[in-house]
């Protein structure tokens, strides 16, 4: 008899019953609020804060139920038995073995990130993309909006970061036209909505100071040289950044943050804050005047100055900043606000030291299998980062966003892990499917399911018919080796 349901990710636990739920066409499901005590209890005995989004799906000879405590957990469980229907319902026929599912995430935030700079993707394929995250109960849209390859929204005062910064010159094939584009209001509000439908929260991100060529090219006064500069097309990290010394900087970042604040919704707006180089502000006369007169000794800390002005203007405006690991270092003079969120990439280090200084943290290491730019496996045929090494879907499997490091109390800060698609070498919307799945299923597992339950052996027998219902949404996945 076959009773593995093949849920993923999986489920905290499933009791299977005796016989089989069968109906023609689809069934409509009975819905019913309960307690959320009913949901999860954690080992104290306390109502866990999690079971909110916690659900009890309940299926019997002659009936489906489904109880949730909130109107999240109700769309959690309609998104498992979605799961059901696309595996379940053949010949015209749903049967299902009866069977009475308890579930509930281990940590609030579960995302993904697409990078929308380095490849510009269209407003529906993100629409069908939230739509299998949804599936997956992911519920963070992490939309990389600005980098040195192209500016994608529009800001009413700085026309030029969409007239200049959205376009990049082909040089590779020169005879082709400019290519980029950008999200107008509408599109991101839709972008917004059909989240919010699916209890997904989608955070923009700003990257400052650095990867800001795209910034530069629209408005050259605001780099160390004057230019001039263009809109990257080459991969790496460049070293014209925002100058420190010019206060006209901060001009713009008003009126960026202004127009984010506007769009999202979110209370979280990432500000990136990764990968800066200092030779340009070392060898600039205004940088060196600005960090004399905060009497700084390190280009370093100017970045803190930065990260630090632009979490407060933030704040001014109730939202809370969430920036890469770099965002640590060299702050003991510009302290970052203790609410300001961590987000751990280039290992777990800047997690945990984030974690002992009292920030909330989210895993996204590169090191574990989060990056899902990298080939999942080691042959150059396949698509992704030549440079790193392959990142299976067993690492992505295997990522545990509390790193064996951590003691009890780093552990509380740890509020989720997520997937990052950089799209440099992803330069279609069926080759960012093909990168993110399956990894993202693993990732989905590794940030709701508990850790005690996980088992990768059990993970891949349940793939095998999940892979069924990707192939039934029209998704392209990567189906080689998974270690
Ligand atoms: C990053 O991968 N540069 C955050
Ligand atoms: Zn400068």
């Amino acid at each position: 008899m076959k009773e593995q349901l093949s849920i993923i990710p999986k489920p905290a636990a499933i009791k299977y019953g005796e016989g089989f739920f069968k109906s023609g066409g689809i069934p409509s499901v009975i819905k019913k609020e309960c307690d959320p005590k009913q949901i999860a209890l954690d080992k104290d005995g306390e109502i866990s804060l999690k079971s909110h989004e916690g659900y009890r799906l309940i299926i019997e000879k002659d009936r489906i139920t489904a109880e949730a405590a909130s109107k999240t957990g109700m769309h959690n469980v309609m998104e498992t038995f979605r799961q059901l229907t696309l595996s379940e319902f053949k010949d015209g026929v749903l049967t299902l073995p009866c069977a009475e599912i308890t579930d509930y995430p281990r940590f609030s935030w579960r995302g993904l990130m697409l990078d929308c700079s380095r490849y510009f993707y269209s407003v529906p394929f993100i629409k069908n993309l939230l739509d299998v995250l949804s599936l997956h109960h992911i519920n963070r849209f992490h939309w990389h909006l600005t980098d040195d390859q192209g500016w994608r929204f529009k800001v009413n005062e700085y026309p030029l970061l969409t007239e200049i910064g959205s376009l990049r010159k082909n040089y590779r094939i020169p005879d082709l036209p400019p290519s980029g584009g950008f999200y107008s209001d509408d599109e991101i509000r839709e972008v917004i909505d059909y989240a919010a439908l699916r209890h997904i929260e989608v955070i923009p991100e700003v990257d400052l100071p650095g990867h800001a060529s795209a910034i530069l090219a629209s408005y050259p006064e605001l780099g160390c040289t004057g230019g001039p500069y263009e809109v990257e097309e080459r991969f790496g990290i460049f070293e014209d950044v925002l100058c420190a010394g010019n206060g006209k900087i901060f001009d713009l970042l008003e009126k960026v943050l202004n127009t984010v604040t506007r769009l999202f919704p979110s209370k979280w707006v990432h500000i990136g804050g990764d990968e800066v180089l200092y030779n340009r502000w070392e060898a600039c006369p205004k940088c060196q005047s600005r960090l004399k007169e905060l009497g700084l000794k390190k280009s370093s800390e100017l970045q803190s100055w930065i990260t630090f002005k632009l979490a407060n203007m933030l704040a001014e405006r109730g939202k809370i900043a969430i920036g890469w690991d770099e965002i640590l270092e060299d702050t003991e003079r510009f302290k970052l606000p203790k609410e300001t969120v961590v987000m751990s990439w280039r290992g777990d280090e800047g997690g945990i030291k984030a974690s002992r200084l009292g920030h909330y943290v989210i895993m996204s290491p590169c090191t574990c299998g989060c990056y899902l730019d990298y080939r999942q496996f080691d042959n150059r045929e396949e698509p992704g980062a030549l440079y790193a090494k392959a990142a299976t879907v067993c690492d992505s499997y295997s990522m545990d966003p509390v790193s064996a490091s951590m003691n009890k109390e780093d552990a509380k800060f740890v509020i989720g892990g997520q997937g990052n698609l950089w799209s440099e070498w992803i330069y279609a919307g069926k080759i960012a499917q093909y990168m993110i799945f399956p990894r993202l299923c693993a990732i989905a597992e590794s940030v709701w399911s508990a850790k005690e339950i996980k088992d990768f052996n059990d993970f891949e027998k349940r793939l095998t018919v999940h892979r069924q219902r990707l192939d039934n949404l029209g998704i392209n996945q990567y189906r080689g080796p998974l270690r």
